[in-house]
């Protein structure tokens, strides 16, 4: 009985079609699906937070309205991953509470502060450029509802490219002083960006069996390489320059050549001793315990109906 479970399984995976959640599967493909499921929605939800600091000092009323939607639409992403993950038995309180405790990861990326308006727009640019990078192979995840989920979080995360990208050319074509705190900001978020992929592939433990169950479609370094490819042209003709003196075209590989990440900056903040790590857990943590009334006003109403309707 076992094998034949667990050769569908296998035979499902190599046959390139979807697990779904009440479909058999290896405790080890539900705990990795739940582990990434989890920090994805995590990073969702969390990358509200350095745009949000921007909602309320909007130069318009345009971009503050652009910049509501994009917020409300991570938030959207957020809930999508917590059901998928739901669908593996995980519970979203729990996996809130090991968000808020320290013992689910988020991407590094939101440890970094917004310092500028221009942020805004690099964030839009680089940011969601890098996760539709990551996000767009998911679409083919072996996991139904997580690449599902995907489908629909790409279409919006090309919104969310597209005005952080215009955003930009409009401050480029203002004033010097715009052109250099949009520099400066690309400047502060372009080797940040590159860590979003995770570890180089040689120091990443996962990389090798979620690419065999199907999970992974493209290794950390083959997605990080195809953002640069990408990031560089759009950079020229934005007019702003990357802080890499190592990225030249190399005609032999096809590829932009680029300088290696400060990878014990990156350990340094997934290990949570980033600029925000902090802050961004902290605002995290009051705003669920601000939420506390609303989970239990709503238990106290189903207790009611429950009582009425037995
Ligand atoms: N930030 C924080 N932790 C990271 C990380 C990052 N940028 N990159 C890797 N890690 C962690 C991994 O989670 C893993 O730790 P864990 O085992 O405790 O989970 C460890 O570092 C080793 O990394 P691996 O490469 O072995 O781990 P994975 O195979 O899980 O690969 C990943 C990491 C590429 C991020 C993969 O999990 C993934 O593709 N996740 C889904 C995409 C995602 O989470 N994107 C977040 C980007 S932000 C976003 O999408 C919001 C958008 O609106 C901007």
């Amino acid at each position: 009985e076992h094998d034949d479970l667990t050769t569908h399984f296998e035979s499902t995976i190599a046959r390139d079609q979807r697990i779904e959640p009440r479909d058999w599967m290896p405790e080890g493909y539900r705990q990795t699906l739940i582990r990434q499921i989890a920090q994805h929605a995590h990073s969702e939800i969390i990358g509200m937070q350095p745009e949000g600091n921007w909602l309320t000092r909007a130069p318009s009323l345009r971009r503050k309205a652009i910049l509501t939607a994009k917020v409300q639409d991570e938030a959207g992403h957020g809930l999508y991953l917590y059901s998928a993950a739901e669908t593996l038995g995980a519970d979203r309180a729990e996996l809130t509470d090991k968000l808020i405790a320290g013992k689910q990861k988020y991407s590094s990326i939101f440890n970094y502060p917004t310092l500028s308006f221009a942020d805004v727009g690099t964030i839009g640019w680089l940011v969601d450029g890098a996760a539709i990078c990551n996000q767009v192979p998911l679409c083919r995840s072996s996991f139904g509802p997580y690449g599902r989920a995907m489908i629909r979080v790409c279409k919006e995360e090309s919104f969310h490219q597209r005005q952080g990208y215009e955003l930009l050319t409009t401050m480029m074509r203002g004033t010097d002083a715009q052109r250099a705190m949009v520099q400066e900001s690309v400047n502060r978020f372009w080797w940040p960006a590159l860590m979003m992929f995770g570890p180089p592939d040689d120091q990443s433990p996962n990389t090798e069996q979620s690419m065999a169950w199907g999970i992974k479609r493209h290794t950390n370094d083959e997605l990080r390489q195809k953002f640069v490819d990408m990031s560089v042209p759009q950079a020229q003709v934005l007019g702003v320059t990357f802080p890499d003196p190592d990225l030249v075209w190399n005609p032999d590989r096809g590829h932009y050549d680029f300088g290696e990440p400060d990878w014990s900056e990156f350990m340094d903040v997934v290990k949570g001793n980033g600029a925000m790590n902090f802050e961004r857990i902290a605002v995290r943590r009051e705003a669920h315990e601000n939420g506390q009334w609303v989970r239990d006003a709503a238990l106290a109403f189903a207790a009611r109906e429950e009582q009425e309707t037995n």
